[in-house]
């Protein structure tokens, strides 16, 4: 039986650089606010004349690339998570592939499940190495969120929390245990409890003519904070859990847990319930912010080059978000 490692991680973010105090000008709200509810200190948001979901998305695949000594022409299969795609359609997967000079003999495949994109995408990616079809697969996590954002006191809890940015990671093919399992899930009672109301297609055609749309605000992020943040500390202890026993292994087993960057007060909420030290938790949500599907193979790409992550050891990553959806990956690195 084949299992799928990851060979190689690559990440890259915006160069701008947004400041709790830069947002404390734009709307009702200040540092001492932002890090103690988040613990975020900064964020990176796109430049347009410079940053696009595909480019950003492409420079973290070279850094990959690199780190794993594979060129362009070894990859098989993209799988590209996001839900804020350059075009509405089609999707980043293709944009990505011609960015990377890639033709026609290989497809790209696009994740629309927020901030447990990348480990469904990781699943996808898992799958198709596992029955042989695929030799080695670029999985992305890539996101422009700023844009989606309501830059005023009314936007708020939202506009503090998200970020820009892109990660990557290389799999392929091993006969060692590599990724051990993937747990997947969904609840669609609560799409609306974090969301992006338009461009929806289930509306009369006259009111998506861009003349007629006088309220511009169903094209920016919602967030029932309070429920989701209950949800999710929920959630990831039990998909966290649900991981462990499917392997037989216990939480003294994890190495480093890699939690989707949602805020800093979940992660240490779930770092406290499992008992884990700080050296086993990665936490990068300081510096970029929640960066939805981004996030885990940023951090994941972040905690290799710092040498966090080494062979042999257990590497847990769990997410929760929009959806609702949620997710967990053990990995045997
Ligand atoms: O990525 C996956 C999904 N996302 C998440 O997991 C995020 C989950 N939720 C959260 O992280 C938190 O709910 C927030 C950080 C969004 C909000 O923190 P909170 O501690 O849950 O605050 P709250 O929503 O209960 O609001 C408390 C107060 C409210 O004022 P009143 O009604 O008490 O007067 C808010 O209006 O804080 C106010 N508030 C702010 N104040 C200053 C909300 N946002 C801000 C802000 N600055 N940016």
């Amino acid at each position: 039986m084949l299992n799928s490692k990851i060979v190689g991680l690559g990440h890259h973010v915006p160069e701008k650089v947004i400041t709790n105090e830069y947002l404390s000008t734009k709307m009702d709200t200040n540092n001492a606010w932002i890090i103690e509810r988040t613990g975020i200190e900064q964020r990176r948001w796109m430049d347009p004349a410079k940053d696009t979901v595909a480019n950003m998305a492409a420079k973290a695949t070279r850094m990959a690339l690199e780190r794993a000594k594979l060129t362009e022409k070894d990859i098989d299969f993209i799988v590209f998570a996001t839900i804020t795609p350059d075009y509405f359609f089609p999707g980043s997967g293709v944009l990505l592939q011609r960015e990377l000079g890639l033709d026609g003999s290989i497809a790209a495949l696009d994740i629309r499940n927020a901030c447990s994109g990348f480990i469904y995408a990781l699943s996808v990616a898992d799958q198709f190495i596992k029955t042989g079809k695929y030799k080695t697969v670029l999985v992305i996590g890539a996101e422009i969120q700023s844009t989606a954002l309501d830059v005023t006191t009314r936007g708020r809890n939202t506009a503090v929390i998200f970020g820009d940015g892109a990660g990557a990671a290389l799999l392929q093919a091993t006969d060692k245990p590599g990724i051990l399992s993937t747990h997947l899930h969904s609840d669609g009672r609560f799409a609306e409890e974090l969301y992006v109301k338009d461009p929806g297609s289930s509306r009369p055609q006259e009111e998506r003519q861009p003349e007629q749309i006088l309220d511009t605000s169903t094209y920016k992020v919602v967030m029932n904070g309070n429920q989701v943040f209950k949800h999710a500390v929920v959630r990831f202890m039990e998909v966290i859990q649900e991981a462990l026993d499917a392997n037989a292994l216990k939480t003294e087993d994890i190495s480093l847990l890699v939690p989707h960057q949602a805020n800093l007060r979940i992660s240490q909420y779930i770092q406290e319930k499992l008992g884990l030290s700080n050296a086993q938790v990665y936490n990068n949500i300081m510096r970029y912010g929640n960066t939805t599907a981004a996030s885990i193979p940023i951090a994941l790409s972040e905690a290799w080059a710092e040498g966090k992550i080494k062979e042999n050891d257990l590497i847990c990553l769990a997410a929760f978000g929009s959806g609702f959806t949620w997710a967990s990956a053990l990995i045997r690195w």
